[in-house]
C-alpha cells in the first residue's frame, strides 16, 4: 500500500490536496466529471453569477510562449517554444444559476467522495446585490457542494462592485464574506487578487467576515504584447482590448511571494495556493509555505482541458515524496505544510560575507531594536 495522499481542509476530507482552480477546465458537467474521474482531489466550478455575462468575440485565452535560443516572447505558437504564461479575458460563466443547479446535484451524486467547491460572484454595492451572494451560496450547498469560493479576484470586471474590484477594498472584502457566511453551511473560501499593494489588509478583511480559508492568486492584471510587424496586440477585438490576467509558469514565483506575506501574517489559518502550478516540485512550494491545497488552471487547460496527465503527475510526486521521506515520520502532506514559511525574512536578516553590519540601510544607532547580526 502507498502512502496515504488523503488531507483534511477546513474540515473538509479531500482524496488528495490537488484541486482544478476555477475556470475552463470546470466550466461543464462533463468537464467536471472527467476531472474526478483522472483523479483530481477536488474542482472549483468556474464562477457561478446571477448576471448574464457576454465574453469578446474570438479568442478568450491565448498562451505566450518563450524560444530557447532567444528572447522571442509570443502568443504565437512555434515548434520548440516553452509556455511562458497564459493570458485571459474570460468572464465568469455564461451559464446561469438554473443551468448550474441540477448540474451540481448530478455531479456530487456521481462522485460523492470528490471535493465539489462552487465559486461565485455577485456585485456588491447595495444590499439587494449583497443577497445575491447569498441566493447562490445558498443554492450550491443545496445541491451538495463542499465548499463556496467567493471569486473577489477577477481582473477584468468593467463594475466597481465586482471581481477584483472588490478584492482591492478591504471592507467590502469583509462584508461580502460576513454576508455569505450569514447562511453558509459550508466552509467559505476567499479568492483575493494579487493586484493589491499588501495583500495581508485584504485577507485580514476576510478573516474578519469569517472566511475559512484564503486563495490565492487568480491571475494578475496584465497586457498582451504588440506583435512589431502590425503594431496590433497579439490578441484584440478590431484592434482593441483590455486588461486581462496572467497565468501559467510566469507568475509562480510571484504568487509564492504573495502567499508567502499571506501565511507569515496568519500562520494559523488555511491557505490554498495558485499560480503556475504544473508539477508536484511546483506545488511543493505552496506547501512549504503554508498551503493546505493547491489549485491548477492553465498546465490543465494544455492537457486534454482537465489535466490528466497533470493529476497523475501530482499524485505520482506526492507519492514519492512521502515515500522519500518517510524515515522523518511524514505520512501525509500536512506534515509539511508550512515547514519553510519562517525561510523568508527582511534582507536585514540575510548574513553577509563579513562582520560589517549591514542594517537595511538604517544608521547604526537609529535601528536599535534589531542586535547586529553575527556570521
Ligand atoms: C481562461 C481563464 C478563465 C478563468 N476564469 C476564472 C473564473 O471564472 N473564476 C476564478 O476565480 N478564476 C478564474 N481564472 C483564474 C484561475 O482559476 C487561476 O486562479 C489562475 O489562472 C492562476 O492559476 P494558473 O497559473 O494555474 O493558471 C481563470 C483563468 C483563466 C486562464
Amino acid at each position: 500500500m502507498g502512502p496515504n495522499l488523503s488531507t483534511t481542509f477546513t474540515g473538509v476530507r479531500f482524496r488528495n490536496p490537488f484541486l482544478l482552480s476555477s475556470a475552463p477546465p470546470t466550466e461543464s458537467e462533463s468537464n467536471i466529471l472527467r476531472a474526478f474521474d483522472a483523479g483530481w482531489g477536488g474542482v472549483v466550478t468556474k464562477t457561478i453569477g446571477l448576471h448574464p455575462v457576454v465574453n469578446v468575440v474570438g479568442p478568450k485565452t491565448k498562451f505566450l510562449r518563450a524560444d530557447s535560443d532567444s528572447p522571442h516572447l509570443s502568443m504565437k505558437k512555434r515548434p520548440g517554444a516553452a509556455l511562458h504564461s497564459s493570458w485571459n479575458w474570460e468572464l465568469i460563466s455564461d451559464k446561469t444559476l438554473d443551468w448550474w443547479v441540477p448540474r451540481l446535484g448530478r455531479i456530487k451524486a456521481a462522485f460523492p467522495d470528490h471535493v465539489l467547491v462552487a465559486s461565485v460572484m455577485a456585485g456588491s454595492g447595495n444590499d439587494t446585490e449583497l443577497r445575491h451572494w447569498q441566493e447562490l451560496a445558498v443554492a450550491c450547498q443545496t445541491q451538495g457542494c463542499d465548499a463556496l469560493e467567493l471569486n473577489l479576484s477577477c481582473p477584468h470586471m468593467d463594475r466597481p462592485d465586482m471581481g477584483s474590484n472588490v478584492g482591492k477594498d478591504k471592507e467590502l472584502v469583509s462584508i461580502v464574506t460576513k454576508v455569505v457566511k450569514e447562511v453558509a453551511k459550508v466552509p467559505v473560501w476567499a479568492k483575493l487578487t494579487p493586484s493589491t499593494t499588501d495583500i495581508v489588509v485584504e485577507a485580514r478583511g476576510a478573516l474578519l467576515g469569517g472566511a475559512d480559508a484564503v486563495v490565492s492568486s487568480n491571475t494578475f492584471t496584465s497586457l498582451p504584447l504588440f506583435d512589431a510587424e502590425t503594431l496590433d496586440f497579439e490578441i484584440n477585438v478590431d484592434g482593441l482590448v483590455s486588461t486581462g490576467g496572467l497565468g501559467g509558469p510566469a507568475i509562480l514565483p510571484l504568487s509564492l511571494a504573495k502567499m508567502s506575506q499571506l501565511t507569515q501574517a496568519f500562520p494559523d489559518k488555511s491557505f490554498s495556493g495558485i499560480g503556475g502550478i504544473s508539477t508536484f516540485e511546483h506545488a511543493l512550494n505552496y506547501f512549504l509555505l503554508g498551503c493546505g491545497t493547491v489549485q491548477v488552471c492553465t498546465a490543465a487547460m494544455l492537457d486534454h482541458a482537465v489535466g490528466p496527465n497533470v493529476i497523475r503527475e501530482l499524485n505520482a510526486g506526492l507519492t514519492r515524496f512521502l515515500e522519500k521521506h518517510a524515515d522523518k515520520g511524514w505520512t501525509s502532506v500536512a506534515d509539511v505544510v508550512g515547514l519553510r514559511r519562517d525561510r523568508v525574512v527582511a534582507q536585514s536578516k540575510i548574513r553577509r560575507p563579513g562582520e560589517k553590519d549591514y542594517r537595511g540601510g538604517y544608521e547604526a544607532e537609529g535601528y536599535a531594536e534589531e542586535p547586529a547580526i553575527k556570521n
